[in-house]
């Protein structure tokens, strides 16, 4: 097996307008949008250290300034929770601080996701790199990025999360042209496609929000000309790497994930997603279920 080397670092980008849950998101990111009781981007950072990547780089725009408050000290709250006495408050506040090694790039303009993680090359360097999007959450329960991490180092190049959607979805995703390899969940990703239209796609292997890449993308999308949308496209830069060999920055692969994921990128899938965690939650669930079953049965 080659040596390949280790990935440490998340890049999670977060300067996305937020133009979905305006008028929450005027002055907050969507990002601060709480999951219960916790803002998704939490959540994000939590599965990237989880993964064992604890050096994160958020990429944010302007009015984000509440991401770096969140994973920052709060001297004067903490100080009143700890004269209290309100010891399960105050770790609860601490956490998100001691989480991770966080840093801060600006993306400046909005010109998309590729362009976004563009912005990462200086602080990530010649490495590979997880990238996480704060739109997916993936259940810790189904160790997704663990898994691209470790295939990473079985065949180098980049590595993709590939999910099964049903063929009227697959115009919201990046799309993979697959091949089997030897192993199961793991597939050679030989085309790329940016949100196709149905008829167009080549498979329904959706890309969900969860990158392992090569440094080599960095020159690619240097290169890559605005796509779909009028943006540049990580998608794009994939498909470029996917027809490389090894020496020049490919392959890529993906991995097929069948755990759970939970979008918050809509306002739809938002709400599914805040009453299945707090269905999940044992401080909640006792109360809140039957609840919900009790509500349910009087709207029908
Ligand atoms: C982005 C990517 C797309 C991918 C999706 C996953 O799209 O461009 O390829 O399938 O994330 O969530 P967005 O949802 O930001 O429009």
């Amino acid at each position: 097996m080659a040596d390949y080397v280790p990935v440490t670092k998340a890049v999670v980008p977060a300067a996305g307008l937020g133009t979905r849950f305006l008028p929450a998101t005027k002055a907050t990111p969507k990002e601060m949008l709480p999951i219960v009781d916790k803002p998704a981007i939490q959540y994000v950072v939590e599965e990237a250290v989880s993964a064992g990547l604890s050096d994160v780089l958020m990429v944010t725009g302007r009015s984000k300034r509440s991401i770096e408050d969140h994973f920052d000290r709060a001297y004067e709250l903490e100080e009143t929770l700890d004269a209290k006495g309100d010891k399960e408050r105050l770790a609860q506040v601490r956490e998100s601080a001691d989480l991770a090694m966080l840093h801060y790039v600006r993306q400046g303009e909005p010109r998309g996701l590729g362009h976004a993680i563009l912005c990462a090359k200086h602080h990530v360097g010649d490495e590979p790199f997880a990238c996480l999007l704060g739109d997916d959450l993936i259940d810790p329960r189904d160790p997704l990025l663990q898994r691209m991490i470790e295939v990473r180092g079985t065949y180098g190049g980049s590595v993709v999360a590939l999910m099964e959607v049903p063929p009227s979805q697959v115009s919201m995703y990046g799309c993979a042209a697959i091949e089997p390899t030897g192993e199961d969940d793991v597939v050679r990703v030989t085309d790329l496609v940016e949100k196709p239209p149905a008829d167009e796609a080549p498979s329904n292997w959706a890309v969900i929000g969860r990158y392992v890449i090569d440094p080599a993308v960095f020159e690619v999308l240097e290169n890559t000309p605005p796509g779909r949308g009028g943006e540049i496209q990580i998608t794009d830069a994939l498909k470029e790497l996917a027809g490389r060999d090894a020496e020049a920055g490919g392959p890529v692969h993906g991995v097929l994930f069948r755990g759970r994921r939970y979008d918050t990128g809509n306002k739809l899938d938002y709400l599914r997603t805040v009453v299945q965690f707090a269905a999940e939650r044992p401080d909640l669930a006792g109360e809140f279920i039957p609840w919900l079953k009790e509500f349910l049965a009087t709207r029908t």
